[in-house]
């Protein structure tokens, strides 16, 4: 195969969206997707840099890499090694000093330029300016018929917790214009997605505007969601990820009257200890989440939350391990995420390096806080078994004639049907809950 390509993704849903970008450049300048890697002339790497253990994941697959570059250059052959995404953007110094075979560095801004650097032969070379604009007016939306779509609408953070790495790797906070985010959705509708999920590093705080009758009108989420459930066809709508210091009443009343919204919010809150919330600069204390989360439950009462916890920041005691804990007994999630803390270069937090909680003591937190999430989860499932749920179906299961489909509230549902069933919203009995996804029946 000539000019073909293989791409591997690391990190999150961002990540995910950027690679199926990657994947469109490509392919519309003449390259062939290939699946495995030892074929392919270039191999790219879409990284993450959020904790260690993905950065090191890099690390470790650019050293088997070289290997098949070598062996192919021995035999005549060429391969290029390009790596993207957020550790391209944190290190690509340290990329190279590390990896001699790497032939390309884009940043998350720059992978539009991708095909012309190498079409240029511009190896050797770094390209990590924050092109936001230019970007987004390059891509294409992707021709992947799916039932379930992705599409960000904002990028990059200006909140800067102390932990984290994204406003570094992602850059400032930049929000897309409107009129791009309505036509990529709508093109993806037209081909079939029934479901999007907007998505960026802070949703919550999307800001864009738009002229209604002459008049600039400011548009924020709330709005945001109002004009993409106007296109036909298109039967939810999801978001990720939000801050609990952004969500106002517009989007609370979006929620209770936009049918097209589902009713599951991803809102991490780290840790339940204040004194722990401050040193992470989250600028929000454990009673105003708490609160936020009774506000919207009052006026939206199906409402489910997951969350994201980090255990073992440095200086946290037993004591504010079990503020989380009670954190989490008063909120009671569907389902969260939880990490132990990992120092990242050039962050607040590890610069300071105060009081590492020793890594023991950490792994015995994380399997607690893990375990108690697990049956909340398990006990927030349970309740559904023997309802009539709406399930949106959207792949092939692992048997013959079976499909795999989600509830409103994200839980996963196997079914068996005669006929293919994907991209079809239809009533299931849920029958049993085994571990976390349910066994049911259609009903007709
Ligand atoms: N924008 C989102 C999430 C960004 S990263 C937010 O505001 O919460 C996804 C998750 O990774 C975070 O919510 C956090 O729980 C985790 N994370 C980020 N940096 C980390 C670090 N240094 N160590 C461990 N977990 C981390
Ligand atoms: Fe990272 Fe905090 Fe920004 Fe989320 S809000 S991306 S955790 S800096
Ligand atoms: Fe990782 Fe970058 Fe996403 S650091 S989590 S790929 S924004």
């Amino acid at each position: 195969m000539t000019n073909s390509f293989f791409i591997k993704t690391y990190g999150c849903q961002m990540n995910v969206y950027d690679t199926e970008k990657i994947v469109e450049i490509m392919t519309r300048e003449g390259f062939q997707r290939s699946l495995n890697i030892e074929d392919s002339d270039v191999a790219i790497f879409n990284t993450c840099h959020i904790r260690e253990k993905a950065a090191e994941k890099l690390y470790s697959d650019l050293g088997r890499i070289a290997i098949y570059k070598e062996n192919k250059i021995k035999s005549g052959k060429k391969m290029q090694i390009v790596v993207t995404g957020c550790v391209a953007q944190a290190e690509g110094d340290e990329i190279k000093k590390r990896n001699k075979s790497v032939d390309l560095i884009f940043g998350p801004q720059n992978y539009h330029t991708i095909v012309d650097a190498l079409k240029k032969k511009l190896y050797g070379n770094t390209f990590t300016e924050f092109l936001c604009d230019q970007k987004f007016e390059t891509l294409t939306t992707s021709t992947k018929k799916e039932t379930s779509k992705l599409v960000t609408i904002q990028e990059g953070c200006d909140k800067f917790c102390s932990f984290c790495v994204v406003p570094y790797t992602r850059g400032a906070e930049y929000s897309r214009k409107v009129e791009g985010i309505f036509n990529e959705v709508k093109e993806l509708v037209e081909i079939g997605a029934k479901e999007i999920t907007l998505l960026g590093q802070n949703v919550s705080s999307y800001k864009s505007s738009v002229f209604e009758k002459k008049i600039k009108v400011e548009v924020n989420l709330a709005k945001l969601l109002k004009i993409i459930s106007r296109i036909d066809g298109l039967e939810r709508i999801r978001y990720l990820t939000s801050h609990p210091n952004d969500i106002d009443d517009d989007l609370i009343s979006q929620h209770a009257s936009n049918e097209k919204l589902m009713p599951f919010l991803h809102l991490p809150i780290q840790s339940g200890s204040n004194k722990i919330l401050k040193k992470m600069n989250r600028n929000h204390t454990k009673s105003d989440y708490i609160n936020l989360v009774k506000r919207i439950k009052s006026k939206i009462r199906d409402m489910a939350f997951s969350s994201d916890f980090i255990v073992g920041y440095p200086g946290e005691s037993d004591d504010d391990f079990n503020q989380t804990l009670d954190l989490i007994d008063n909120v009671r999630f569907a389902s969260s995420y939880s990490f132990k803390y990992s120092p990242r270069p050039g962050t607040l937090s590890s610069l300071k390096h105060p009081n590492i909680v020793d890594d023991n003591t950490a792994s015995s937190r994380l399997q607690k806080l893990q375990s108690l999430l697990n049956q909340q989860q398990n006990e927030f499932n349970s309740e559904f078994v023997g309802n009539i749920e709406e399930v949106l179906f959207t792949e092939n299961g692992k048997l013959e004639n079976q499909y795999v489909g989600r509830t409103k509230y994200l839980q996963p549902v196997h079914v068996f049907s005669k006929s293919n069933i994907i991209g079809k919203t239809l009533k299931v009995h849920l029958r049993d809950l085994t571990s976390f996804s349910f066994h049911g029946s259609i009903k007709s």
